[in-house]
């Protein structure tokens, strides 16, 4: 059985769990009677620990209701920027995050294009079995450029092929040993690309602040690209990021977070998750 959290009602399977608001603001679930076996979809953002609550008194209450084993697939995972210790005495945000799923007895999750763990694939992790699925093909099947390029660490798995490049921005960019997971290394110098009057996609795992993304942008076009198309698989478009971002000739995302630029639907890799992992 297949069941949806508010964040991900636009999926175009699967049944909905009743969420309200109790008067002070408060989150109440009510799921369904018993199923055996469950897959749980959410999207968490906008409203990431709001969203984190509802999925966990989902979870829970599923399971105290029968329901002996839930999978959950997560559209957009949060907390995942904070997925090590920058300087003494942080929360390492992640590990936490997974610690609070595992309570509820959540021992699969499937990420789409979850920001720490940097590659396609299986990973055990704090005691968890994690998947993580990449949506960028799905990306990449709607958009039509001359290439795609992509911006540096979090999106380098996201594609391979012939017009594909990985790239850095600063000729000495270092990706060796600095504490991070690293898969792939860029393959060529942004400035040193052939751009001239092609259409170029560039495609990472997420637009946040929108930063990232509206620098490689008016970089491509002051290398004199046509047309630059900026996607990602995750739009968030925090603050300013749309007026950012302006400097783009379009915007593409996928839906794993809505916005009005969520031009491609995700409900055939979620459907192929649970088809694979039932
Ligand atoms: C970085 O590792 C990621 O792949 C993205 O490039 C980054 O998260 C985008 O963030 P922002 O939109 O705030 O620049």
């Amino acid at each position: 059985m297949i069941y949806k959290g508010s964040g991900a009602e636009h999926i175009g399977f699967g049944n909905s769990i009743f969420v309200k608001r109790f008067p002070d603001g408060e989150i109440y679930v009510k799921v369904p009677k018993v199923e055996k076996k469950v897959f749980y979809i959410q999207s968490f953002y906008p409203g990431q620990n709001d969203k984190l609550l509802e999925a966990l008194l989902t979870i829970d209450a599923l399971y105290d209701n029968g329901t002996n084993e839930v999978k959950l697939i997560s559209l957009y995972f949060p907390y995942t920027k904070q997925d090590k210790i920058f300087s003494e005495g942080e929360a390492l945000s992640v590990k936490t995050v997974l610690k609070l799923f595992s309570s509820v007895g959540i021992s699969e999750i499937h990420f789409i294009n979850a920001h720490f763990l940097r590659e396609e694939g299986f990973f055990r992790e704090w005691g968890m079995d994690l998947y993580n699925h990449n949506a960028a093909s799905l990306l990449k099947e709607n958009i039509k450029a001359d290439m795609f390029v992509l911006p540096g660490r979090g999106a380098y798995y996201l594609l391979e092929g012939e017009n594909v490049f990985h790239v850095k921005t600063k000729r000495d960019e270092k990706y060796e040993d600095i504490g991070e997971k690293i898969f792939r290394k860029p393959n060529v110098f942004i400035e040193d690309l052939d751009v001239k009057n092609k259409t170029v996609a560039v495609v990472d795992d997420m637009i946040s602040t929108g930063g990232t993304m509206a620098k490689t942008v008016e970089l491509l076009k002051k290398l004199g690209s046509k047309k630059v198309i900026a996607s990602a698989v995750h739009g968030l478009f925090v603050g300013e990021a749309e007026k950012k971002l302006s400097v783009a000739d379009e915007i593409i995302t996928t839906n794993t977070v809505v916005s009005k630029f969520s031009k491609v639907d995700v409900t055939p890799l979620v459907r192929n998750i649970v088809e694979n992992y039932r």
